[in-house]
This record gives C-alpha cells, structure tokens and sequence, in this order.
C-alpha cells in the first residue's frame, strides 16, 4: 500500500506515469497534458464530488477524478466512449435542470457549461426540458444572483470566504428545492473585488458582478478565443 509522499506507478490511458501517493487524479492527469473535464472542481480548492463530470474508471470501475487519490498499479482510463457519453448526458442534464439561454446570457463565452457542451457536440437534450421558474436576486449591493442558472457545484461556498472564514454563500431548502443563495447579512459587506472572484468562480453565469457583466465583449472571451481543455492537452507530451 502507498502511503502519502510516496511515488507511484500508475496508467493513465494507457501510458505509464509516476506521480505523489495521495494527489488527485484529476491534478496527476492534469500536469501531464491529459485533460479530464471538471465543473465543481476548483483547483487549490478541497473537491466536492458533487457533478459528477470528471468521471474516469479506475481498474475498470467508475470513480470521480477530483476526489479520488492515485495509488500504485491503478489503471485509469479517461477517454472511453462511454465515459464521453455519460459527461455529455451530464452536461444535457444540467442543460434542462435549469434554464440556460446562451445567447442572453451574460456569461456567454466565459461559462463552463456552454463550453463544455460545444467540446461534446451537444444540439440538444436527449432530455426532455423542464424550464423551471426559478427567481433572479438582484437585492445584494454588488452581485446578482440567478437561480435559474445555478448548477449547484457549491464552488462559490468553498472559495468566496470573508477573513474570518466564514462563506458568503451557504445553501438553503432541501431536496430538489436546494438552492445556494447569497447570505444577506454577510453578503452586505462583499467587496467589488469579492463579487468579481465570485463571478469568476462560478462555472455558469449564476453570479452576476453588478455593471461587469459586458466588460468583454461576446466574440473576445475565454472559450470564444479557445476550446474548453485545449490549455491542458497542448502540454501533452
Ligand atoms: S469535477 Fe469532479 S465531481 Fe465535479
């Protein structure tokens, strides 16, 4: 058994690759030019585990990347048809869960999920839409809040945190009701540089930085210039 620290063999896809005992497998694909799609994954930040988007089988078994550690002997496959089948219904799902209209969304070009489903060649859900009524908060001094767009990946609760660390965003309801809203309280005291880390953080276009939002023109953002994962797979060696 490989402890913490140690190094170990693993395959990935295939090829051979020596990497710390304990590091995620998403962070040992990643530094090596292999790109495993992720959607609540923030690097730096403790994985959650909670989209289910970074998906890989391990010694043919299916486990999540972002929250597995890799360990000696594994044989890890990232790119099966089948793996590509299940993120893109991942992402087809998310797509009727919620209300996505990308070309009235504001975070278009910027957003993850729309990304994503250009990587994986979605026209439309095999799902049948849902378009739930979902409210947009706009009561916060410096963010918007919409609900409607909101995958849930709690990215935002994990990362935006005051100095004392304590979360600006906390969840609310339960069951299909979840939602992940803004603390009022707290939220009163979020500074323009906060809201901006905030709008950054979030994979969608579920917070909004008030008067930010066209900054960068449609055309001239992230994934307009360049694909979703092309950072990660120009480094494959
Ligand atoms: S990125 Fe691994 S579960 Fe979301």
């Amino acid at each position: 058994m490989s402890t913490n620290g140690s190094v170990i063999r693993c395959s990935i896809d295939g090829k051979e690759y020596l990497a710390k005992a304990g590091k995620y497998i998403n962070d040992v694909a990643r530094e090596n030019g292999v790109y495993i799609p992720t959607l609540c994954n923030v690097i730096g930040i403790h994985p959650q585990g909670a989209c289910r988007i970074c998906t890989i089988t391990v010694n043919g078994r299916m486990m999540t990347a972002c929250t597995t550690p890799v360990a000696e002997g594994m044989d890890i496959k990232t790119n099966t048809s089948e793996l590509q089948d299940l993120r893109k219904s991942i992402v087809e799902l998310m797509y009727v869960e919620g209300n996505h209209f990308c070309p009235a969304c504001e975070k278009s070009g910027n957003c993850e999920l729309q990304a994503l489903a250009y990587r994986f060649q979605m026209m439309v859900s095999r799902f049948p839409y849902t378009f739930p009524k979902r409210k947009i908060d706009a009561r916060n001094p410096k963010l918007v809040k919409n609900y409607n767009r909101c995958i849930l990946c709690k990215r935002c609760i994990r990362a935006i945190k005051d100095e004392q660390g304590r979360s600006y965003f906390a969840f609310r309801k339960r069951g299909h009701k979840v939602e992940v809203g803004i603390d009022v309280d707290l939220g009163k005291f979020i500074s323009d540089e906060v809201a901006q880390k905030a709008m950054d953080i979030c994979p969608v276009g579920a917070l909004i930085k008030k008067e930010q939002a066209f900054r960068i023109p449609i055309g001239k953002r992230k994934y307009d210039k360049t694909p979703i994962g092309a950072d990660v797979e120009s480094h494959h060696v």
